[in-house]
């Protein structure tokens, strides 16, 4: 398998697009409606953070990618996202492994992040080396680990 990890740019923004739109609507579609009203913030919280988006390329194709941001002294995990076509073969293992390390080197001692209960990634994150510490008001679960674990 050829897999290329590297910094989102702006031609990748029609697939994060997709991909965050296709998440919405497979696992918060209650919320599609005010996830497009809220697309120019979406957009402009992307192309900031060129720096923490981290996209996969597996075969010359794009297939994936991972967001993260500071929150307090925390690396937290806004969005990780796998193509289906492409899933299952590590990829999002290898972005979640990105995402430790560039919060890492950025001085972050710990990563968190929330996954509701029902989805599948949660499994992704325990083997991952993410301990449960909580349930958050709207239902989801915060991990949190060492970022050097
Ligand atoms: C979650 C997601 C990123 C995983 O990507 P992936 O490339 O398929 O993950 P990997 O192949 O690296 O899987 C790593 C491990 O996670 C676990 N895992 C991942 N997806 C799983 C699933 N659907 N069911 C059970 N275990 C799963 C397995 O333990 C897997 O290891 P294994 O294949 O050796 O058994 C992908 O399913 C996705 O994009 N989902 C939609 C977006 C989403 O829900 N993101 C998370 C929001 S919190």
């Amino acid at each position: 398998m050829t897999l290329i990890l590297r910094q989102a740019c702006v031609t990748d923004i029609p697939s994060i697009y997709r991909g965050e739109q296709d998440y919405i609507r497979c696992w918060e579609s209650d919320h599609e409606d005010a996830w497009r009203r809220q697309l120019e913030r979406h957009l402009t919280r992307w192309v900031e953070n060129f720096d923490r988006l981290t996209v996969a390329i597996h075969e010359d194709q794009f297939a994936g990618y991972s967001l993260w941001m500071p929150e307090q002294e925390y690396a937290q995990l806004c969005t990780i996202n796998v193509s289906p076509v492409c899933r299952r073969n590590g990829i999002g293992r290898a972005l979640l492994n990105a995402y430790a390390t560039t919060a890492r080197h950025s001085g972050f001692t710990h990563l968190c992040l929330s996954v509701r209960p029902d989805n599948p990634a949660r499994l992704m994150y325990e083997q991952a080396g993410f301990v449960r510490v909580g349930t958050d008001s709207h239902g989801y679960l915060r991990f949190e680990r060492r970022a050097d674990s």
